[in-house]
């Protein structure tokens, strides 16, 4: 049964993330479900809640988890996991290679060379990586092992959390607005939910500034996406490099035909290694669960 279960739940995890949405529950769940298994774009609310009253566990395949309410899950006490740690790497090396991406131009350069057009020209000039302003939304796990690898660039980190860090060198701004203002990329890393809804706004990127980069690697909810599109648009800032998006798999019309965006379909975490990682880990929940009740991640 196990054995079953593993080798189930391995095919359907390891390349799916992000590619379903859960408009419709009765096209995944059972009634008598138990257990759950969730990503952080396909998670369960009061509503799925109502519809499992047997649930004890969601388990998600993420690090990020909120799809799923879990106040409401632990109030009618189902218990919640997610799969941290194993999945930070690779999610600051998306980030690097986004920063490196957007700055340097070399997707654009990329379509450029494909299109022929080399042979009548040479493409616009990027902006420098090496020295840039980096500012971090969100210095957590990811953020942090963003700014270890963007010390080999000499970047000059700053940061906003909610709270200021005692353990960290770099530089604290007291506000997003603040982290804006004197940053050449900022680099979004902040858990999604509604504490950090929308906290990219207008304001924000009007703060970034015409020469000023936006990479964001956590939820597209933790930026105004029209009000990205309009600063595009508008020249107000200088680029995007996005592996999230609002309201995924959905991508905005206006930010597809731009040289001035990367556009990545949320595969942060999407190498053999760490999908092997997180889906042992989802398995390892799931079985814990199974056999004693308890989580081994629990949120
Ligand atoms: C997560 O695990 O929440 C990330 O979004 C994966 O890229």
């Amino acid at each position: 049964m196990v054995g079953t279960l593993r080798a189930e739940l391995d095919a359907a995890l390891r390349n799916r993330y992000g590619a379903e949405r859960l408009d419709d529950l009765d096209a995944f769940a059972a009634a008598d479900a138990v257990v759950a298994v969730t990503s952080g774009v396909c998670g369960v609310r009061a509503e799925h809640l109502d519809r499992l009253p047997g649930l004890g566990a969601i388990v998600n395949f993420g690090v990020g988890y909120d799809s799923t309410d879990v106040a409401e899950a632990a109030r009618r006490g189902v218990a919640v996991s997610n799969t941290p740690d194993v999945l930070t790497d690779c999610v600051a090396d998306t980030a690097v290679g986004l920063v490196i991406d957007v700055m340097r131009r070399l997707s654009a350069a990329d379509r450029f060379v494909r299109r022929g057009e080399w042979e009548h020209g040479v493409p616009a000039l990027a902006r420098r990586v090496t020295g840039a302003r980096v500012g971090i939304l969100g210095l957590g796990r990811i953020g942090l092992a963003i700014a270890h690898r963007l010390a080999a660039f000499d970047a000059t980190i700053s940061y906003h959390n909610r709270r200021e860090r005692d353990d960290v060198d770099y530089a604290y701004a007291g506000s997003v607005l603040d982290l804006a203002r004197d940053c050449d990329v900022l680099v979004v890393a902040a858990a999604g939910g509604p504490q950090s809804q929308r906290l990219v706004d207008a304001e924000v990127l009007d703060a970034l500034g015409p020469s000023g980069f936006l990479v964001n690697v956590a939820r597209g909810t933790v930026v105004d996406e029209p009000a990205m599109v309009a600063a595009l648009e508008d020249g107000r800032i200088a680029g995007a490099g996005l592996d999230v998006f609002a309201d995924e798999p959905r991508v905005s019309a206006a930010l597809l035909d731009r040289d001035d965006v990367v556009l990545l379909p949320h595969l942060g975490s999407a190498t053999v290694e760490t999908r092997a990682a997180m889906t042992e880990l989802v398995l390892t929940n799931v079985e814990r669960f199974l056999s004693d009740g308890t989580l081994v991640t629990p949120v």
